[in-house]
């Protein structure tokens, strides 16, 4: 990191998470941390109250948090919900909540496969925390892959996947987008797929061109799925790329290899 981290912030709406433990989970929300964000990787943020997830056990691991780059790798599955609005995913809720809260968002419908889920979220975020948009939000017990809905859908942010940029991560929102017929969606690391696609196509990320909007308009082209594009789109992928690559090396090979050997 070359520069100092600035503090960051956001203008969605950040549920209020009640730290403690319950059952093999443990909820902490950090005073003061530092980390890294999606988007650009000239600096990291320092971040105040951020909310992390932990299953306690013999090896506890963060599950879920609501660090910079958890934020804004989902920012952009938020800020276009609208009319009736679908998160594959519940998580740690945070999505749902703050789709809720868009001025546009009639209602929103969650799809979430497991049963803990939800059950953990009425401890870590109890009712009287919530703001009063969370009566728009409907959780449905249900596989992403199969879930059909009875009513039209405006918007899609999928987000089911421990790691983003897995090759199944494209394939399984291919599925979901099949059964749901959103009008617009957006998938969790989308951009990395993105500029994939775009070097597919041409694109040289080491000649020292930046990536243009117009190949990433392509790239969309060509994944064929009606993907919101975060503006400006060239500059923001490439920059959610080349941090992912920078901090995820063993990726970037797997990416180049499976290009060499035409997969
Ligand atoms: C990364 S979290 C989602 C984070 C969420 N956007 C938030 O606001 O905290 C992924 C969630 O997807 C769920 N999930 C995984 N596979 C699923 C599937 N096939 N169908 C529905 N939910 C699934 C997991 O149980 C988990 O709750």
């Amino acid at each position: 990191m070359s520069e100092t981290p600035a503090l960051f912030s956001t203008d969605l709406y950040m549920p209020a998470y009640q730290p403690g433990t319950y059952g093999d989970w443990e909820l902490q929300v950090m005073p003061f941390a530092s980390g890294i964000g999606y988007w650009r990787s000239d600096k990291g943020y320092f971040i105040q109250n951020a909310a992390i997830l932990s299953h306690r056990g013999d090896a506890p691991k963060t599950w879920m948090s609501t660090t910079p780059l958890e934020i804004e790798s989902s920012e952009w599955g938020v800020r276009p919900a609208r009319g009736h609005t679908v998160i594959m995913g519940f998580g740690m809720g945070w999505t749902a909540v703050a789709a809720a809260c868009r001025e546009d968002v009639d209602r929103v419908t969650v799809i979430e496969i497991n049963p803990q889920v939800p059950a953990l979220f009425e401890q870590t975020l109890p009712p009287e925390h919530r703001p009063a948009e969370w009566e728009k939000v409907r959780v449905i017990m249900a596989d992403a892959r199969e879930w059909k809905p009875d009513t039209p859908v405006d918007f899609m942010f999928a987000d089911t996947w421990p790691v983003m940029g897995q090759a199944e991560n494209l394939a399984e929102t291919r599925k979901m987008q099949a059964n749901v017929q959103a009008e617009e969606l957006y998938y969790w690391g989308q951009e990395l797929d993105l500029v994939e696609t775009a070097i597919a196509q041409g694109w040289n990320p080491a000649d020292g061109s930046r990536l243009s909007d117009e190949a990433v308009h392509a790239a969309r082209a060509a994944l064929d799925l009606p993907l919101f594009l975060p503006a400006p789109a060239g500059l923001l992928a490439e920059g959610a790329w080349r941090e992912w690559c920078r901090r995820m090396p063993q990726w970037h090979e797997q990416q180049q290899d499976g290009t060499e050997s035409g997969s």
